[in-house]
């Protein structure tokens, strides 16, 4: 059994417009150690998406569906089961982990009072583990770090501590919510690489959320992409960046920086950047969402809901038209 199943998730939001759908119908697993990336352009509802796991929806924010973690179902809990659960067995950073951190209490005191709260050790030895969490992490003068504020650390050092507090009480699953997009490129992969190591160590399940395809190349065993709330393509993910077969997903890696472009192919070239703009919340088109912006769309996208049409085991789209499939180039080719 997986560690985490969700099923038919759809959040509500409160818009100037009204309620409006920011996450539709979503439905994903996260196996025992295993590392899920989920992407897909600025407020297709990644965060959202994530923040329903932890029931911390914003004010007005309503979930419907079924969230099974570790064998029970979470959706309905209490706000104190969510306290529970959050920090225990679900912990999450975010990209500013000054969101975690408190500006002037000294990394010690934030770290012992956090292992303090949830283990119920005594005072040496939650300073004992806070100093293995640091080497963890790789800090490198653990001793040193622990007298410091966080304010006194680089942004890829803070996101580090940020990441052992995350750690501090043993999560089965750490969420992570686009950790590296304030970061310059080399600290960035020092920090991927490091959430990598810690799932192999500690058989942890973690789920990465970025808008940047590319960081989840060499990271994650599965990718989930999202467009306007809903799943497009799911897929290992070797097979989906190099095999991708919905439109939306072909137009993302082909914008990848550096993607070389196979120059027969014409498809391709026709998807080299995805034009327009994702649509707002509350103004979703109708059918497939991602119709007007597609260039394969035939009448029935912008009508109907797109089903999943499943390409092999762990591989799905949500494209009537799947115009990258084998059947699809033959038909094209006559
Ligand atoms: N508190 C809120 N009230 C109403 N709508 C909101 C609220 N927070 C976010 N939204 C809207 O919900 C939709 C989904 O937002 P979400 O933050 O999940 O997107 P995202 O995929 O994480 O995007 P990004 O890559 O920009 O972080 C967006 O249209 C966003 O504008
Ligand atoms: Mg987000």
């Amino acid at each position: 059994m997986d560690l985490l199943t969700v099923k038919n998730l759809t959040v509500t939001l409160a818009t100037g417009r009204g309620d409006a759908a920011a996450v539709r119908d979503l439905s994903f697993t996260v196996g025992h150690g295993e590392f899920l990336g989920i992407a897909g352009e600025s407020g297709s509802g990644k965060t959202m998406t994530a923040l329903s796991l932890l029931g911390l929806l914003p004010h007005k924010g309503r979930a419907t569906g079924s969230i099974n973690f570790d064998g029970r179902e979470i959706l309905t809990s209490s706000k104190r089961e969510y306290r529970d659960l959050r920090g225990k067995e679900i912990a999450m950073i975010f990209q500013d982990p000054m969101t975690s951190l408190h500006p002037m209490l000294t990394v010690e005191v934030q770290l012992t009072e956090h292992l303090r709260h949830h283990r119920k050790v005594s005072k040496d030895a939650a300073r004992q583990s806070a100093l293995e969490l640091l080497s963890t992490v790789k800090i490198p003068d653990p001793e040193a770090a622990l007298r410091a504020h966080p304010s006194q650390f680089s942004g890829g050092m803070r996101q580090r501590i940020a990441i052992a507090m995350a750690l501090a009480c043993e999560p089965k699953l750490l969420i992570a919510d686009e950790p590296t997009t304030a970061l310059d490129v080399t600290v960035q992969a020092g920090i991927l690489k490091l959430l990598h190591q810690l799932r192999k160590e500690r058989n942890l399940s973690v789920m990465v959320i970025t808008h940047d395809l590319g960081v989840l190349s060499s990271l994650t065993d599965r990718i989930m992409i999202m467009y306007a709330g809903s799943e497009v393509e799911t897929g290992l993910t070797s097979d989906l960046l190099q095999r991708p077969r919905h439109p939306y997903t072909k137009g993302l890696i082909a914008a990848l920086p550096g993607h070389t472009n196979d120059a027969k192919s014409s498809q391709t070239k026709r998807l080299l950047s995805i034009e327009g703009m994702p649509p707002e919340l509350g103004n979703f088109p109708s059918g497939c969402a991602f119709h007007t912006r597609c260039n394969y769309a035939i009448a029935a996208c912008k009508s109907e809901l797109p089903e999943s049409i499943q390409i092999s085991d762990s591989h799905r789209i949500f494209c009537p038209v799947d115009p990258f499939s084998a059947k699809a180039s033959i038909e094209g080719a006559k």
